[in-house]
């Protein structure tokens, strides 16, 4: 089986504290891969190994069967890993148009200035009305992203993410901090964007991953407690057992079985 994204034996600490054991996980190209856990359980860690802002203590990353342990994260962002961040915070006064289309000139290698090809702006534009249709962002293109509503700021930074075209999407917590009505849109919103591709995606609330993913990784106290098809996932008795008085966990039990 050959993978799209794989870590081979990855062992992390920070000065000293152990934080992951041992992380053999493969993502298949194409699927859509949630990562669970406690708090603290390391999934933020494991993503920042992923895509380069830490390097692990031991073992390896591989992107297409490439190893890019030692890769800076520029590189691994141009070779198709990209993570969702929030912009929306670091440049609130560009509107929705334009932050897509900055990401769009930096995917491209142009950079803004004045003697840019005719041509080439059309074709720039031609992509951000596309993207602005996919997120649904039409209607707020000339918002400044400070001042879009939580969810569809978080819409802006997904189209943020397509924009460089990733052959893998990463995405931390989205619906962190959400009303419900909010985070089924966003949910709504991350499966038809992201159908065909390869995502994997943290996620707490319990129904989005079981609704969302079709392969599951426990991380439990920075070990792997199971990884595989969700319907294996759901019925692992070590799972079940990590998990037991979890409400979460609990109410999915429930609601599915
Ligand atoms: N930069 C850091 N420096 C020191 N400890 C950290 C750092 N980042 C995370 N940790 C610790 O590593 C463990 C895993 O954290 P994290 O990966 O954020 O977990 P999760 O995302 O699953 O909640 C926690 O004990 C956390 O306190
Ligand atoms: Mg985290």
């Amino acid at each position: 089986m050959t993978f799209i994204l794989e870590t081979q034996s990855i062992f992390h600490d920070f000065k000293g504290l152990e934080v992951l054991f041992d992380i053999n996980l493969g993502i298949q190209e194409g699927e859509r891969h949630a990562v669970i856990g406690p708090n603290g359980a390391g999934k933020t860690t494991l993503f920042n190994l992923i895509t380069g802002k830490y390097r692990p203590t031991r073992g390896a990353v591989f992107l297409d069967g490439k190893e890019i342990t030692s890769r800076p994260i520029p590189w691994r962002a141009r070779n198709g890993l990209a993570r969702s961040f929030q912009i929306t915070n670091l440049f609130p006064r560009l509107t929705v148009f334009q932050s897509l289309r900055t990401a769009v000139l930096s995917r491209r290698g142009i950079r803004l200035n004045p003697i840019v090809n005719v041509g080439r702006m059309k074709d720039v534009n031609e992509e951000v009305e596309s993207l602005l249709e996919r997120i649904g962002l039409e209607d707020q293109r000339d918002v400044p992203a400070g001042m879009l509503a939580y969810g569809q700021q978080r819409a802006l930074e997904i189209g943020l993410t397509l924009a460089l075209r990733p052959r893998v999407m990463l995405l931390d917590e989205p619906t962190a901090g959400m009303s419900t009505d909010e985070t089924r849109e966003v949910v709504e919103l991350i499966r038809r964007v992201t159908e065909g591709m390869t995502l994997v995606i943290i996620e707490h609330d319990m129904e989005v991953v079981f609704d969302l993913a079709e392969r599951i990784t426990v991380l439990h106290y920075g070990r792997i407690l199971a990884s595989g098809p969700k319907e294996s996932i759901r019925e692992d008795p070590r799972v079940k057992e990590a998990y037991l008085g979890e409400e979460d966990f609990a109410c999915t039990f429930k609601s599915t079985d």
